[in-house]
């Protein structure tokens, strides 16, 4: 059995109060400093006195190779960096490990291939997910992958369902991705393999709800993938898409689009799911795949009427979503395994910690920051808050939850239960992805007055903590050309970035029960995420797990 002995430091103390660990959703140190970086222009002074404290201010790095991603043009994302910050390690992500069983052609090979093979002679193969090339849900290419490797391996007949995307890549950009799929499908049917696109929907309409935040998306998905029933019917995905977004002067971005359905000319629905097909959901990120996973795959189901629930179906996912559920049963990959991470070191020393965000985040400082594990690891130890997220456009109510999350994060500090402290306020990231620059700085505000408050409070019982973020995205609120010059639209208004950015990320510690030689290193220049989970444990007065990336402290002589 593993050895998960924490040693005390050589040189740190164990604080008196509690460690609090801030998570600032979003929140990136950009190095374009204009009107355009939210987190610039917002009236921050917390978070600014914080910068000016020599030797506990730096920044880390949050995107690309230092959190498990294929390459450093990918931005980094919320699972990933949780999973680093709460495990310690850089692993192999989903994105990475698709690419691989693509490229060595080891997919074509596993179980769940096998299973979906069955279908190929007879019945009709389904893809579900995210169509676009973000990186962070779901990549088009990787979609391309295994629809040429079922059509060149039998299947006779491929329906795609498809959601639109306009939040990890540019609004706008979904009937590019349509065309692009549209040309694969093309070139499928040239083979003589009947595929189409069959039904589809915006992202943050239909199918892709997360963390239980509104289960009518997920219907509005089984609707139209499984039933083929939705608002709106055309007879070809281009037109969907083009015709949904509506006119210039009033535009439904690609994330909001209605659900819709392709039909025939006689007006019938091209590719419902029936009983015996394969359905494939295309999406190597859980969190918003495991709704709809639970609606394909469970027999007793009372999230909603699902109408029919088709029999014998062949389905997997791209990869096994939720380890302990074993959800869904069968997977095209298998997921990354991170081990060890830093819940376990602390439940298996008796150290008690509360995790609090709302809905949107909720599993991101659980599930993510526990290497994708549902539930407690040890709910004697453990208490996690959720707290209810509002159900609208985030934009429309920048403040989201903060100030409740602060509220009972106070109250968790001040009853002296915990050792650990954990939040995750959703703002910077969630209110980002609107695209709406002035709702994004009010956003920031809000956190950075909430920040201040948890910090008093950390204060007043002797306590420490670090405040840092998981990825860029406030920080960058337009699109910009290969200078970094804003790009402007048609009508000479600028182009809103909606998506994540490759800023890295600010990270400070200190707190009145600090001692004053805590200091940051300066020999871990290129730090990152994963950097995190060591310092913590020093800053709670242990030796960090001799697994994990380095700390980034020490006690200067
Ligand atoms: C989303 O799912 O909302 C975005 O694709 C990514 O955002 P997150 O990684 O911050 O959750
Ligand atoms: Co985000």
């Amino acid at each position: 059995t593993f050895d998960y002995t924490l040693k005390p430091h050589p040189t740190i103390p164990a604080p008196e109060g509690p460690l609090m660990v801030c998570i600032l959703d979003g929140f990136g140190e950009n190095e374009f400093k204009d009107g355009f970086n939210a987190v610039h222009v917002a009236n921050t002074p917390t978070i600014d006195a914080l910068r000016a404290v020599p030797k506990r201010f730096r920044t880390i790095k949050a995107h690309g190779t230092a959190v498990g991603l294929p390459s450093d043009a990918d931005m980094g994302n919320s699972e990933v960096g949780h999973n680093a910050l709460g495990s310690g390690q850089v692993v192999d992500q989903g994105a990475r490990l698709v690419d691989i069983a693509l490229e060595s052609g080891k997919m074509f090979e596993g179980d769940g291939w096998k299973l979906i093979s069955q279908a190929f002679p007879t019945n009709t193969v389904h893809f579900i997910g995210l169509l676009s090339d973000g990186g962070v849900h779901s990549r088009a290419d990787q979609l391309f992958g295994c629809l040429r490797g079922a059509a060149s391996r039998g299947a006779k007949r491929i329906r795609c369902h498809i959601l639109t995307d306009g939040r990890d890549v540019p609004d706008g950009s979904s009937v590019k991705y349509v065309e692009q799929l549209e040309e694969v499908l093309a070139e499928l049917r040239g083979s003589g393999c009947d595929a189409k696109i069959a039904s589809g929907g915006g992202r943050m309409k239909v199918t892709m709800d997360r963390y239980e935040a509104d289960w009518m998306m997920v219907k509005r998905g089984w609707d139209a993938h499984v039933l083929g029933k939705a608002p709106h019917t055309f007879t070809d995905a281009k037109t969907a898409v083009v015709t949904l977004r509506g006119p210039e002067d009033a535009i439904v971005s690609d994330q909001y689009l209605d659900a819709f359905v392709i039909v025939d000319e006689a007006g019938a629905p091209v590719g419902t799911i029936e009983d015996g097909d394969a359905v494939v959901l295309f999406n190597f990120r859980a969190d918003r795949m495991v709704e709809m996973s639970k609606a394909f795959e469970y027999e007793e189901f009372k999230a909603f009427d699902r109408e029919r629930h088709p029999k014998g179906l062949r389905f997997v996912g791209m990869m096994q979503y939720d380890g302990d559920l074993k959800l869904p049963a069968n997977y095209l990959v298998p997921p990354p395994e991170i081990l060890h991470v830093s819940g376990e070191y602390l439940v298996k020393n008796g150290i008690a910690t509360f995790a609090c965000s709302e809905t949107q985040k909720f599993g991101h400082v659980t599930f993510f920051w526990n290497g994708n594990r549902s539930g407690y690891l040890d709910a004697k130890l453990e208490q996690y808050l959720e707290i209810p997220s509002d159900k609208i456009e985030f934009n429309k109510a920048p403040d989201m939850k903060a100030r409740e999350i602060t509220a009972a994060s106070k109250e968790a500090i001040l009853s002296g239960k915990y050792k650990v402290i954990r939040v995750n306020f959703a703002n910077p990231d969630m209110v980002g992805h609107t695209g709406d620059l002035a709702a994004t700085i009010r956003s920031v505000e809000t956190v950075d007055a909430c920040v201040k408050e948890l910090l008093e409070i950390v204060d007043q019982v002797n306590g420490r903590w670090i405040v840092t973020s998981d990825h860029g995205n406030a920080d960058d609120m337009v699109q910009r050309d290969k200078k970094g010059k804003p790009l402007l639209g048609e009508d000479g208004k600028p182009l809103p970035l909606t998506s994540h950015t490759l800023a890295a990320v600010p990270f400070f510690i200190g707190g009145r029960g600090l001692p004053d030689g805590v200091v940051l290193r300066d020999d871990v220049p290129d730090a990152g995420l994963a950097n995190v989970a060591a310092t913590t444990f020093n800053l709670l007065g242990y030796d960090a797990p001799a697994i994990y990336k380095s700390t980034m402290v020490e006690m200067a002589a």
